[in-house]
């Protein structure tokens, strides 16, 4: 029988000088990475004529070879299962020539070094403690090192300048030895600044920060629906199952142990939740919660006041809900009402911003996500009736068309009986089944009352509102302000609307006056109180 075979062909090694993608970063992070492997508790990093040289008290290397074995490491045994070295770190500074002196040996990796040649062993004339790396690069500057350096738990210096040091978690983390890890939930504000130089660029919510060992991975992941809570995840250094992705450990390999560690965050924001006393959440994930053994209390009453949104401007009229009134004596509105139709909801809104009332009438808007707490479970509104009286003017209006009528009364019939019924000043037009073609999409009915009671803009969110598609906001509104202006004006009659211009253009005579009057030649004289008069002919032309 033929069989096969997995094996490193030579080639590979050839190729190491590639393994990585040269940035600085991850030079610091595999340099320091050693370092810390080793045992180190200090590392000096200096700059000098162009080359770095890295310091540490670790404990040294006896096997020079080890350096340059590719896939091979010379760890602890211990370190094997928690940190899945994989024997390639080093080859991050090729193809540069590195300087490493340890116990008394010296050697110099250089060139094809790198790539199979044999490298020279010497005896170092000055031995020194730990190890010592000196290689050609760019400035090791205090900004690059400092968060790689700040959750690694050694004390660092750039060219005699100590980098910051701090725990990554605190004692309120909860221990995951399955894991390895250690897990503390906090709220965004909670963490330092540290933590948030570790997320990705702008294009990420990274929210789950996990700390190997000072190189800090990040990703997001959201398993409860309060997205502004953070995950640190600190490795312990017991065995894990946790793995990141080779050569550059810049992201986690999605196993099952993945899978146990967000099932794991999950968990623990349930607790931290918990132990918080309040929370957000749908009650599908509070049901989940309960399914986990974590009993939470029910989500804060979370609604909004009226049933239109406010979102873009413009606004629609505020309905107010007067101070510590309670969200019980509310109403719902029921969108699945047998007999309701399209405007309900808004002229449900309308009459609760402009209705009169002895007791208040508040309707709240519920996100469905709610639905199962006790506090959502509110009497609904169904049948909504709109009546009319006589059209005075109608015409159209930006985006539909605007009737004034003498009287409107919007009723609204809830589920616990009671019946809310007010005149308003502004509603939706209610659609006869029948007549539905000849009505505008956007029809909107007001009374004379409405042009002192309302502002334009509260108008216009019921003509359509603001196109993004037009002109700037201000110019649509300016616009919208025009016409409506005008649709006052037919209203009140062309004969009022002389009267009032001519009357504007009196303003200007400054002196008390009696009387004015104007000749069909242009002539104007004008009689004051004081009894005198002034006889204004018209400018002579200079043609
Ligand atoms: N600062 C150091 N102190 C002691 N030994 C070191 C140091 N740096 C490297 N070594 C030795 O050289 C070996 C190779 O290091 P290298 O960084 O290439 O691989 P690794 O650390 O084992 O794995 P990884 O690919 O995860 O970095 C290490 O296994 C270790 O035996
Ligand atoms: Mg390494």
């Amino acid at each position: 029988m033929q069989t096969i075979q997995a094996m490193v062909n030579p080639r590979l090694l050839s190729k190491a000088n590639r393994l990585f993608t040269g940035t600085l970063e991850g030079r610091i992070i595999e340099v320091l990475q050693n370092a810390r492997r080793a045992g180190a508790t200090k590392v000096e990093i200096t700059n000098h004529d162009g080359h770095v040289t890295v310091r540490d008290n670790g404990e040294g290397i006896d096997d020079f070879s080890r350096l340059l074995d590719l896939g091979g490491s010379g760890w602890e045994e211990t370190l094997e299962s928690s940190e899945d070295p994989a024997g390639v770190g080093l080859f991050c500074l090729a193809p540069r020539e590195v300087t490493i002196r340890s116990k008394g040996q010296i050697a110099t990796i250089g060139g094809d070094g790198w790539t199979g040649a044999p490298v020279e062993i010497q005896n170092d004339p000055e031995p020194a403690l730990g190890t010592l790396l000196r290689f050609q690069d760019e400035e090791w500057t205090s900004a690059a090192v400092d968060r790689n350096a700040v959750f690694s738990g050694m004390d660092v210096t750039v060219d005699g300048k100590p980098c910051p040091k701090m725990p990554f978690i605190s004692d309120q983390a909860s221990s995951h030895p399955e894991l390895g890890c250690r897990i503390e939930v906090r709220e965004s504000q909670d963490l330092n600044p540290w933590h948030n130089s570790c997320k990705r660029g702008s294009y990420h919510s990274d929210n789950v920060l996990v700390n190997f060992h000072g190189q800090v991975v990040a990703f997001d992941c959201h398993p409860v629906s309060e997205h502004h809570l953070h995950f640190l995840v600190d490795m312990t250094g017991e065995p894990t199952g946790i793995r990141m992705m080779l050569p550059a450990r810049t992201r986690l390999v999605e196993d099952e142990a993945f899978e146990e560690l967000k099932s794991a965050l999950e968990l623990g924001a349930f607790r931290y939740l918990e132990r918080r006393g309040h929370h957000r959440l749908p009650y599908k994930e509070y049901l989940r919660a309960k399914e986990l053994g974590i009993n939470l209390p029910e989500a804060k009453p979370t609604f909004s006041v009226g049933l239109l949104s406010g979102g873009d401007p413009p606004d629609p009229v505020e309905v107010v809900m007067p101070k510590d009134f309670p969200l019980a004596k509310c109403y719902r509105f029921d969108p699945n009402f047998k007999d309701g139709e399209e405007n309900d909801e808004a002229n449900v809104h309308l009459l609760a911003a402009l209705g009169k009332f002895d007791k208040p009438f508040i309707p709240v808007a519920i996100h469905g996500r709610y639905d199962g707490y006790s506090w959502a479970k509110l009497p609904t509104i169904g049948k909504v009736n709109v009546s009319v009286g006589k059209e005075l003017y109608s015409g159209w209006l930006w985006a539909g068309t605007l009737t004034c009528v003498d009287l409107i009364t919007i009723t609204a019939h809830a589920s616990d009986g009671r019946v809310s019924s007010s005149k308003v000043c502004m509603a939706k037009a209610p659609q006869p089944p029948d007549k539905a073609p000849n009505w505008a999409d956007d029809h909107v009915l007001v009374t004379a009352e409405a042009q002192e009671r309302l502002c334009a803009s509260e108008i216009w969110y019921h003509l359509g509102g603001w196109s993004d598609e037009g002109d700037t906001y201000d110019t649509q509104e300016w616009g919208f302000q025009q016409e409506l202006d005008h649709f006052w004006m037919q209203l009140i009659g062309p004969d009022e609307q002389l009267r009032q211009s001519i009357l504007d253009a009196l303003q200007r005579i400054e002196q008390k006056w009696k009387f004015v009057k104007v000749f069909p030649n242009g002539k104007v004289r004008i009689r004051f109180n004081d009894g005198s008069v002034k006889n204004i002919p018209p400018a002579k032309s200079h043609h």
